[in-house]
């Protein structure tokens, strides 16, 4: 077992003023996140994306193991890989997997199977879950794993809105092509894959609205 020291911790603290300004600063930012299909191929500045996919690595996780792994996609034949892979799943999906109730939740969002923007977006991010970690050809075990994962996704998305960039959730199920592709190792599970870049041209989102806080706090 490794022992940590234990150091002071410095916190940040605002005035309340401060405080006020600041989060609703922050709500109104993150309320203008829209899941993005319409992408334009402007590349992303390097040192941005850095910044962002160093962010998703602040997140808490189980006992610290951080079980993630981001795949940064910009080859144009791996994204061609992933978008014809994606595709031949989707298509199964829309035409034969998906229950009639899930068509009709997605029909608002006017989805389908077809996926350009996996070969137009700059970047493709591809989220895996480490299950375990191999040590000395030992299995260690990580915990909360799909939890870590999430967390860490949603602080790399609150990272790309904060910077200027859009980026899509994508579960283009089942997700095994990814890891093939990839060629990521067997400890590893494919969590999401997140197109990351500019809007394109004439970029629509579907009007859709959101719960209101009331909706879904429950106070006590
Ligand atoms: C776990 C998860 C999986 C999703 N999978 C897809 C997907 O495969 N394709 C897609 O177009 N959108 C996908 N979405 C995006 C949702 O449709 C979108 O978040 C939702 O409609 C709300 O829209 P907004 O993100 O613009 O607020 C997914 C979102 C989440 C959180």
């Amino acid at each position: 077992m490794q022992n940590f020291p234990f150091i002071p911790f410095q916190p940040i603290t605002y005035d309340e003023n401060e405080m006020l300004t600041r989060s609703k600063q922050f709500y109104e930012l993150m309320h203008r996140r829209r899941s993005l299909r319409f992408f334009s191929d402007k590349p992303i500045p390097e040192n941005v994306l850095k910044h962002i996919l160093a962010t998703a690595g602040t997140a808490p996780s189980g006992a610290n193991k951080q079980p993630w792994s981001f795949c940064v996609v910009k080859d144009p034949i791996i994204k061609t890989a992933i978008k014809n892979a994606a595709e031949q799943e989707e298509h199964l999906s829309y035409t034969s997997r998906m229950p009639a109730e899930w068509l009709e939740d997605l029909a608002p969002l006017g989805t389908d199977w077809q996926k350009p923007f996996l070969e137009i977006a700059p970047v493709l991010i591809v989220v895996f879950k480490r299950n375990y970690e191999l040590v000395n050809n030992k299995k260690k075990n990580n915990y909360y794993v799909t939890e870590s994962v999430g967390l860490a996704t949603g602080l790399l998305l609150a990272a790309i809105q904060n910077a200027g960039l859009n980026a899509l959730t994508h579960t283009p199920s089942p997700m095994g092509f990814l890891k093939e592709i990839l060629q990521r190792p067997d400890n590893e599970t494919p969590f999401l894959l997140i197109p990351v870049g500019y809007a394109g041209n004439d970029a629509t989102v579907p009007d859709i609205t959101r719960k209101q806080p009331d909706a879904y706090i429950f106070n006590y």
